[in-house]
């Protein structure tokens, strides 16, 4: 079996037969969040299941595109459709397109924008929030560190102090409130998923610190952070998880939500990539 280096370097080496361009800001589109897309002034697509290596979205719901382009006169890649450990990746093919997106022996991207659905769980959120992610708490199980550490991606042991940049969080809430948009803050807990929590979870993740809950994100973000990527993260408060008045709910329903939302937080993204 080929190491991850050499994984990357013949990914890396299919894409720059079809683009030179060196972005510094990297994408990551969560569900239902793809408006962002329309945004970016595309140089070229490329479609995860041409690239080497890269992993091939099982979620219909998710595109399954990497897109060059710009944004805001900057140059972006943005990944259209993200993976997810429920869907049996591997933490490691899960984190793959952002170890090929950094600059170290990757395509340059030095700050990551990450966006996601998530449950709200602190009682002051509510469905259609966006929620600054401050801090996380990783409770998937597995981490995509384990494994031999390749010491020139990053250390064995990785600082955890700040995961998410203060300073783009002070930027995105600049810009929120200049944009007249309400945004929350808050410490986001990944699950495996694919369920959604029973009350007794919404409680305990509640109690042990968490204000929104999801099923992606920490595991990119402890690769961006190897790598030594500023990281910003996003979540829109798709459903309403205290656990006294839980009411079902649908993934359509939460899609929507993300859907209705969605226009808040392109506006945000679009004018934190003007201002880096
Ligand atoms: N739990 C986990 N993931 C989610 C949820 C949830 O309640 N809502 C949106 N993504």
């Amino acid at each position: 079996m080929i190491s991850l280096r050499e994984q990357i370097d013949e990914s890396l080496k299919y894409i720059r037969k079809h683009t030179k361009m060196m972005p510094e800001i990297g994408i990551i589109l969560g569900t239902g969040l793809g408006g962002l897309v329309k945004e970016i002034r595309k140089e070229i697509v490329l479609d995860y299941d041409e690239i080497p290596h890269f992993p091939i979205s099982t979620v219909e719901s998710h595109h399954g595109k990497l897109i060059f382009g710009t944004l805001a006169g900057k140059k972006v890649v943005a990944m259209q459709g993200r993976f997810h450990y429920y869907e049996g990746y591997s933490l490691q093919q899960v984190t793959f397109p952002v170890r090929v997106m950094s600059r170290r022996f990757g395509l340059g991207v030095k700050t990551l924008l990450i966006s996601n659905a998530a449950g709200g769980m602190n009682p002051q959120f509510h469905r259609g929030d966006l929620m600054l992610i401050t801090d996380h708490i990783n409770l998937q199980g597995t981490n995509p560190l384990i494994g031999p550490n390749d010491d020139d991606f990053g250390p064995r042991f990785p600082d955890m102090s700040e995961p998410y940049s203060k300073k783009l969080i002070k930027l995105a809430e600049k810009i929120a409130a200049e944009a007249k948009i309400k945004v929350q803050r808050g410490v986001f807990v990944a699950v495996q998923g694919p369920n959604l929590e029973t009350r007794a979870e919404y409680r305990f993740l509640h109690n042990i610190g968490a204000d929104a809950v999801g099923m992606s994100t920490v595991p990119e973000n402890i690769v961006a952070v190897h790598m030594g990527m500023n990281v910003l993260g996003i979540s829109i408060i798709t459903d309403e998880c205290f656990p006294d008045t839980l009411k079902p709910v649908s993934v359509d329903e939460i899609i929507s939500v993300a859907n209705k939302a969605e226009p808040k937080l392109t506006k945000i993204m679009k004018e934190i990539v003007k201002q880096l």
